[in-house]
């Protein structure tokens, strides 16, 4: 293989949100540690998290209640075990960010819990609206702290490496000079999701489901990839960038409403406004389409004025630089891919199918979203499960790594034709809020048709094109077997959910159908 240099190190961490921080501030200090980053840390979804993250700290709250709420809005398919372990370590989660320098908003009662869809009760921390990037520099400045941490920034993951026994033992990267070997005992996979594939998007375009799509090539189980969660209340400006306006708004009392100025959640759900987003979503493509219209309006006016600056400057500022005003104006919304609930399969501690490979944060598939990710439980789950991953390796992690095999480094297979422009531009058509088997089929059909074999590809911008081929038709496979609706993956041609055939998580493995 074209590789240049060699380093080995005791453990990498692919990914440097709050998933890959929290594990590499979680381990043991005498581990010698990569940190690979793709991009620029305002990049990352980490960064751009406003909401905040779940925690029941409210004297009305318990972790049962909000298993119970992560379990309901999950339809079905979360991993009971999985979701108490996020609901309990919580609070330890919170803590844990605090003692890194993370403040949350407090008022006399302690901290200021905010609501959004699906919850029972308030209990959404948050540091104003932009609670992401508060944690994201936080982590940043106590990792970059650290002498036993490495690294590598425009550094972008080519593939992971086994070695002959199938065993992670590193990966390959590209950095600006040159394609690195790093070894490693273990390796975590914490590069975030794929709602970058898809033209509308919260997330960076950068999202491309790069570590999943190694992951799969290096033998993972990969799971969930059909569930995709809208979030309903995204703006695009003017510019075509596309600015999400917090649900936290809605929990505070915002509301939608159609072309004619009424409020229509109502009709749909007893929640308003708060029902679950695949239902807020869904309702809202109902309400647009009964009144051919484009878009759909959030009404924050009735908020206070002190309250829209104070507690949601960030959005109020971005959206006061493109003429709007959240005291005078409503603002036009539309669904926007914003998270992917599939990743690589792992267990309670982020261990995958393979052995040393972990994954935590966005890239992994714990089950804990289920079908439909509850709001807000995903910064929390990037620090919960970072820091098992990071106790798991601190037990295990005592062997050098073993040689990587080399021969089975390449794909078979390259879209190389592919324009990923057109792929994000046809799956919004194809795999939306609302999809349907002939559509799914029709673009998997046009994938396979790019496909050619060759040589590796070690560009940055090749290698994007190729994981977001290749996790779109994971993600159109798994959507086009699930023949129902549940949660992130509705089908107008499967409306109903079909708990004798479907309840289960889809697997998928390099040259096996979809399970
Ligand atoms: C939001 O602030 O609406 C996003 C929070 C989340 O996706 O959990």
């Amino acid at each position: 293989a074209k590789t240049a240099d060699c380093f080995t190190y005791d453990v990498i961490i692919i990914g440097t949100g709050i998933a890959g921080l929290s594990t590499a501030l979680s381990l043991d200090k005498r581990l010698r540690v990569a940190l690979i980053s793709k991009n620029a840390l305002t990049e990352s979804s980490t960064y751009k998290a406003q909401g905040g993250m779940a925690v029941a700290a409210g004297s009305d709250d318990s972790a049962a209640r909000h298993a119970a709420d992560t379990l309901r809005v999950g339809k079905g398919l979360c991993v009971q075990e999985n979701v108490e372990h996020l609901t309990r370590e919580a609070m330890a989660a919170l803590q844990f960010l605090q003692a890194a320098g993370t403040d949350f908003c407090c008022d006399g009662q302690g901290l200021q819990l905010t609501r959004e869809g699906g919850h029972s009760r308030n209990r959404v921390a948050h540091y104003h609206d932009y609670t992401g990037r508060h944690i994201a520099e936080a982590l940043m400045n106590q990792a970059a702290d650290c002498p036993q941490m490495d690294f590598f920034n425009n550094a972008f993951l080519v593939d992971l490496l086994t070695d002959a026994q199938g065993t992670c033992c590193g990966c390959l990267i590209q950095t600006e000079q040159a394609v690195l070997q790093l070894r490693a005992s273990a390796v975590v996979v914490a590069a975030g999701g794929y709602s970058g594939i898809f033209a509308r998007s919260t997330n960076a375009a950068t999202a491309s489901g790069d570590g999943i799509a190694a992951a799969y090539r290096a033998g993972a189980v990969i799971a969930d990839m059909e569930f995709v969660q809208f979030h309903p209340t995204a703006v695009i400006l003017p510019s075509g960038k596309v600015f999400l306006l917090s649900e936290a708004l809605r929990g505070e009392g915002a509301v939608l409403r159609n072309t004619s100025g009424e409020r229509f959640m109502p009709r749909y759900h007893e929640d308003g406004e708060l029902a679950p987003r695949d239902e807020v979503s869904r309702a809202m493509l109902a309400e647009m389409k009964r009144q051919q219209a484009p878009v759909i309006y959030l009404d924050a006016r009735a908020l206070p004025s002190g309250q829209l600056t104070e507690h949601f400057r960030s959005i109020y500022g971005e959206l006061a630089a493109h003429g709007y005003c959240l005291e005078r104006d409503v603002i036009p919304v539309q669904p926007t891919a914003h998270y992917t609930i599939g990743g690589i399969k792992t267990d309670a501690w982020g261990q995958t199918s393979i052995p040393s490979l972990y994954s935590c944060g966005e890239s992994a598939a714990t089950g804990v979203h289920g079908a439909n990710r509850l709001a807000s439980n995903s910064l929390l789950e990037g620090v919960v499960f970072g820091r098992r991953v990071a106790a798991c390796i601190n037990d295990n992690c005592h062997l050098p790594p073993g040689k990587p095999d080399l021969s089975g480094t390449g794909l078979p297979v390259y879209h190389r034709g592919i324009d990923t422009d057109l792929l994000r531009a046809r799956l919004d058509q194809a795999a939306g809020v609302i999809r349907q088997g002939e559509k799914l089929a029709r673009l998997a059909e046009w994938l396979y048709s790019c496909r050619e074999t060759g040589e590796q590809v070690w560009q940055q911008a090749d290698c994007c094109r190729e994981n977001a081929a290749l996790v779109a038709e994971l993600l159109l496979e798994a959507a086009f077997v699930r023949q129902e609706s549940r949660g992130g993956h509705y089908r107008a041609d499967f409306p109903a959910t079909n708990d004798s055939r479907f309840k289960k998580h889809s697997e998928q493995l390099w040259g096996r159908k979809v399970r």
